[in-house]
This record gives structure tokens, sequence and C-alpha cells, in this order.
């Protein structure tokens, strides 16, 4: 056959950009429902999801409207969870979306718990954001046997009551051991940046197992901003209209960052360092602003890690299909699971890099 027959085969470059944009749409088709499923449940991306990102769906309320049911639903769950809290501890929570809880454990438990963690290996992951290198040691299913006094720990009633209450949802906690190893001389780490985590109520905790000072890069938070104001809502609408084009990749995905001269404009005081000594208890809802001060020394920081997330808009605060049999304690070792399938598949992702069995307080290996 000559090759003047070949050229039929293939479509003419007009032909090529048709089929390619027939291909486009029905790979939009094929999303779609994915996306929709997303703004109705926990979704934040305004830069994937372009049902979220969609300018004009965000100028008519679509991202306020979703805040603004969420703080609704949170609030009403957290009512029907507040029995288990000290009113002291739910007051303090409810003012400032903060609860700082000194000499949690009696000093007996607190020395056997530090004894059973710094006296062993685990094998950990790590994770480098500029100038800081984070340890992560996975707490869930088998990862406790041995370890009583940890295990006691992530069943005390008391740091249970208060991750519900501020998480707003009951359910199974996601817990790891949280190293930060923090390099004054690196680049920047976008946890600096103060930044809400999402869209609605959620939280995170922390068991410190040894004092973290002022200069040694501690949380901050800022008092009641996890409570919405008129202008918080505006500041939200603003930010939602463009944030799929922004700059920054945290806040193109959902989680806004914001400068600290905007705060007062939002009714919002400044942020405080949450520099505490060992022994002490931290539940944030991490809706509120908050970030990791900048380390001024070479600093190396341990916590018994906690977080709970779930879809902001289910009226229930139990049914969590998480604490099933056979999937309870294992929400982190399966997302983990599927961040290596997904390199293995597609040479991207999993930027949590194992780094075999190492002390928790070892220097990094990344
Ligand atoms: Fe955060």
């Amino acid at each position: 056959m000559s090759s003047t027959s070949t050229p039929t085969a293939s479509p003419r470059p007009g032909q090529a950009s048709l089929v390619r944009h027939a291909a486009r749409v029905l790979g939009a088709a094929a999303r779609a429902p994915f996306w929709l499923a997303g703004v109705a449940g926990a979704d934040k991306s305004f830069a994937r999801n372009p049902i979220l990102g969609s300018p004009a769906l965000n100028r008519i309320g679509l991202h306020v409207g979703r805040v603004r049911l969420a703080a609704r639903m949170a609030e009403h769950r957290r009512a029907r969870l507040a029995r288990r809290l000290d009113p002291a501890d739910r007051a303090a929570f409810d003012r400032d979306g903060i609860v700082i809880k000194h000499d949690f454990l009696d000093p007996a438990a607190f020395a056997a718990l530090k004894a059973e963690i710094y006296g062993r290996s685990f094998e950990a992951r790590e994770l480098r954001q500029g100038q800081a290198v984070q340890r992560m040691v996975p707490l869930g299913g088998r990862a406790l046997a041995g370890l009583p006094h940890l295990r006691a720990l992530t069943e005390h009633p008391g740091l249970r009551g208060l991750t519900y209450y501020a998480a707003s949802r009951a359910g199974e906690p996601v817990y790891y051991l949280q190293t930060v190893l923090a390099e004054p001389d690196g680049p920047n780490d976008p946890q600096t940046a103060l930044h809400a985590d999402t869209f609605h109520a959620t939280t995170k905790g922390w068991f410190f197992l040894h004092d973290v000072a002022e200069d040694d890069g501690p949380f901050t938070y800022v008092p009641g901003s996890h409570r919405i104001t008129p202008q918080r809502l505006d500041w939200e609408r603003m930010q939602s209209i463009a944030a799929r084009g922004a700059a920054n990749g945290h806040h193109a995905a959902g989680s806004f960052r914001i400068a600290e001269e905007d705060l007062a404009g939002l009714g919002y005081g400044s942020a405080v360092r949450v520099a505490v000594p060992g022994n002490t208890l931290v539940i944030a809802d991490t809706f509120g602003f908050h970030a990791r001060a900048p380390s001024l020394r070479a600093s190396t920081r341990v916590t018994v890690h906690t977080y709970i997330r779930r879809n902001p808009f289910l009226p229930w605060t139990g049914l969590d299909p998480k604490a099933l049999p056979g999937l309870r304690g294992r929400e982190l070792a399966l997302y983990l699971g599927l961040q290596d399938a997904k390199t293995r598949l597609t040479g991207r992702g999993a930027p949590w890099r194992p780094v075999g069995a190492v002390a928790v307080d070892a220097p990094a290996r990344t």
C-alpha cells in the first residue's frame, strides 16, 4: 500500500482539537458526580473541584453557604456532645476555639508514658516542609500492642471528650506520635503562615511530652477565630471567588492563608503563642486561624497528635464507619497505603517517606 493512504487514518488538525474537546467534555461528565458529592461533603479544594472553584457560583454564595451551613450543623452536634465536658472547658472552648490543659496526667502516669515512648524505636515516616521536618509514627491497630501507657492516653475519657466536642463529632480519632524538627536556617515552612485548615469545624490536638518554649516554634492560635463573624463571611466570599487561581497552592486547595494585619478587620484579636510545659494537652478547632511560629533555634518537639475528620454536613455525632471492627484505628494506615499505591502507579504523591525504625527524638533522616 502506498504511503499516501495513511494520512486519511489520522484526524486533520481541526478534527484533532474537536476530538480533544469531546474527550475533555466526556471526562468532565464522568467526574461530575464525584465533584457534586464533594460539594455535599468535606471537599475543600478550589483548584481540584471546578464546582467549588467556580467564581460565578462563589459570587452567588456557594462557598459562604457551605461555611454557614457547616457552622450551624457543628453547633447542633456540639450541643449534644457537651455533657462529656467539664463546663469550664466548654466555656473556654466556645469562647476561644482552643483549650489548654496543664498537668493533664498525674505525675506518675506522665513519667511512665515518657519512659515507654523514649525507650524504643518506632517505624516512622517523615515529611520535609521548608525549615521543618515532621516525623510520624502511626498509632492505629497493632501499633499500640505492648504500649499500655500510650494506649491509656489514646482512650483517656477527658482527651476523647474534648476532642469530640472540638471536632463536633464522636467517632474514632486518628493518633500518631508527631515529632517536629525545626532548623532555623532552612527555607520557609508553609505551616508558619496563619491559616484555617478548611471551611468547617475540625480539630487537631497535641499532648506535649516536654516543654516547648517561646522560641522553639510553638503552635500559635487566634482566639475566637473559630467563630464566624459577618466580616469573616465577607472575607471568605472574597477569597472563594479568586481562590482557584491563587498563587499559594495551600490557599487554592482550600486552606485559606491570612495576613496578621487583616485579623482585626475580621473582628479577631492577635495570634497567641501556645508555649507550654510537658504534660499539657492542647485541643483546637483548626477552622480558627493558626500556624506554627518560626523556630529561632534548632528544636525538636515530640507530641502525641490527634485529629478527627468527617463530613461536616452530617446531622449525627456518632455512626462512624471507621470505628467498626477491622477499620478501627486504621484510617491513617489506609490513607498512607493508598498514597503509596498512587506513587507506585503514577510516580507522584506520597510525601510521607518511610524512614525505618527510629527513636522519636532522633535527628531527621529526610
Ligand atoms: Fe493547619
